[in-house]
């Protein structure tokens, strides 16, 4: 089963990071890592993190390629996982999902997080499949059961 380790994006691989792409096809369903970084760099509640596979662990200069790149918010009590992108080159290799796992496990470090959430764009049936075989269930909250174009999950935890 795949395993990453997830680390700040630096000085050392943001060149790497905002090089990353998703399938033309997928092009629709995720901010670029560019437009993520540039987000996080005026909002301090925005965690901005590379994805490597879990081998890298202990290398200060990853020895590695960059496989993708995810970002939570953590705000109101949420930790929210807004981006999650694999490289192309790299889907399908279990990484998304050990991504989710990883990303899941730090949001239940932080004591402020009350609720773990995500969304995915209508439509998004990978996305969607992935979430919810992680045990994220529709969020049955206001605001985002009127959201026109994406759908909202939360997890019970
Ligand atoms: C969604 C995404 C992160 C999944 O990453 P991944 O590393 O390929 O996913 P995994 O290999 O961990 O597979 C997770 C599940 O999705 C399925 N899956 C992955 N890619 C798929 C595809 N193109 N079509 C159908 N199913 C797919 C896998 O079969 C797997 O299902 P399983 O858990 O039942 O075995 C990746 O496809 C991606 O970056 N997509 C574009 C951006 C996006 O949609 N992000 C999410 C919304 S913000």
């Amino acid at each position: 089963m795949a395993k990453v380790h997830l680390r700040k994006v630096t000085l050392d691989n943001f060149r790497e990071c905002i090089s990353l792409e998703v399938e033309e096809s997928q092009k629709e369903l995720v901010a670029s890592n560019v437009k993520s970084l540039a987000e996080a760099y005026v909002n301090p509640n925005l965690f901005p993190l590379s994805i490597y596979d879990a081998t890298v662990v202990g290398y200060e200069q990853a020895h590695l390629p960059m496989v993708g790149f995810t970002m939570y918010e953590i705000t109101a009590g949420v930790g929210f996982i807004l981006r999650l992108m694999i490289d192309h080159k790299f889907q399908r290799k279990g990484y998304g999902r050990a991504a989710m796992l990883e990303v899941i496990r730090r949001l239940k470090l932080y004591p402020e997080v009350e609720l773990i959430a995500t969304s995915y764009q209508r439509g998004n049936e990978t996305a969607s499949k992935l979430y919810r075989n992680l045990g994220f269930v529709d969020w049955d909250i206001e605001w985002a059961k009127a959201h026109a174009t994406d759908m909202f999950l939360k997890l019970n935890f």
